[in-house]
């Protein structure tokens, strides 16, 4: 797959997969390209995709993102993805329109109030008016509460104090073991993770350069010089 933006060409022919049921994370340094590659999946607009992108068998290149959402991917865009004229409740429940279970809406609605307290006090606030952490917290919960097959994930431990973000990964992990939900995460804090995933890619300037099991990028040398920082 190539995608572009306009004439510039971003990503330059990678090829890569997320099997069912796994935890894959992309590693990479700032304009890699990562952010390219969960647009060119979940098909926006502004990306130009060549060659292939299959969800679950079906081609996605060439469609729209409503498509691309109904065939099961949830995509929580780096430093948004929630819709700030609504309250917190009301974005959550906007996460599930494509849920029919009622009573599971109100266990997931549960569950992320759990999670985060601070959404559950302030639930009847505007998104818009939470702080970035807090909008953060939100995006994650609101995609989740749509049950997707294939959640993407652009460094959601973005503007997260670090004990929520550990606590955030650990859910994530927990929900991909109690329901096998695909995960693609982007991610810059690397150690936490690989600590929850299967495999990874490191993006470098639009190719990928490595990859492998989540364990051995662990030790991998150059993955500890450049991501880890030890
Ligand atoms: N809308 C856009 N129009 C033109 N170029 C873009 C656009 N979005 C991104 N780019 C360019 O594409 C390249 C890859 O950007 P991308 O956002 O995918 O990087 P990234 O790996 O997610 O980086 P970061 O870690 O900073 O989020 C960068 O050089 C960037 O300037
Ligand atoms: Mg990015």
């Amino acid at each position: 797959m190539k995608a572009a933006y306009g004439q510039v060409n971003v990503l330059h022919g990678i090829d890569f997969s997320v099997n069912e049921g796994e935890v894959v994370v992309v590693l990479g340094a700032n304009g890699a390209g990562k952010t390219t590659t969960l647009r060119s999946i979940s098909a926006m607009r502004l990306v130009t995709v060549q060659g292939s992108v299959k969800v679950s068998g079906t081609e996605t290149v060439g469609r729209n993102p409503a498509e691309v959402v109904r065939l099961g991917v949830a995509h929580v865009p780096q430093g948004r993805g929630t819709f700030p004229e609504l309250s917190v409740e009301d974005n959550l429940h906007s996460g599930a329109y494509v849920v029919r279970n009622r009573a599971q809406i109100q266990e997931d609605v549960e569950r992320y109030f759990e999670m985060f307290p601070v959404l559950r006090e302030r639930r009847d606030q505007l998104a818009g008016s939470l702080s970035g952490g807090e909008q953060q917290m939100l995006a994650v919960s609101r995609a989740l509460m749509s049950r997707p097959r294939l959640l993407l994930l652009d460094e959601p431990s973005l503007g997260l104090a670090p004990l929520i973000v550990e606590q955030l990964f650990e859910t994530l992990s927990q929900i991909n073991r109690d329901t096998g939900m695909t995960m693609l995460v982007v991610e810059q804090n690397a150690q936490l993770a690989l600590s929850i995933a299967n495999r990874a890619y490191v993006l470098e300037a639009g190719q990928i350069v490595l990859s492998g099991e989540a364990e051995a990028m662990k030790t991998d040398e150059a993955v500890r010089q450049a991501y880890l920082g030890y």
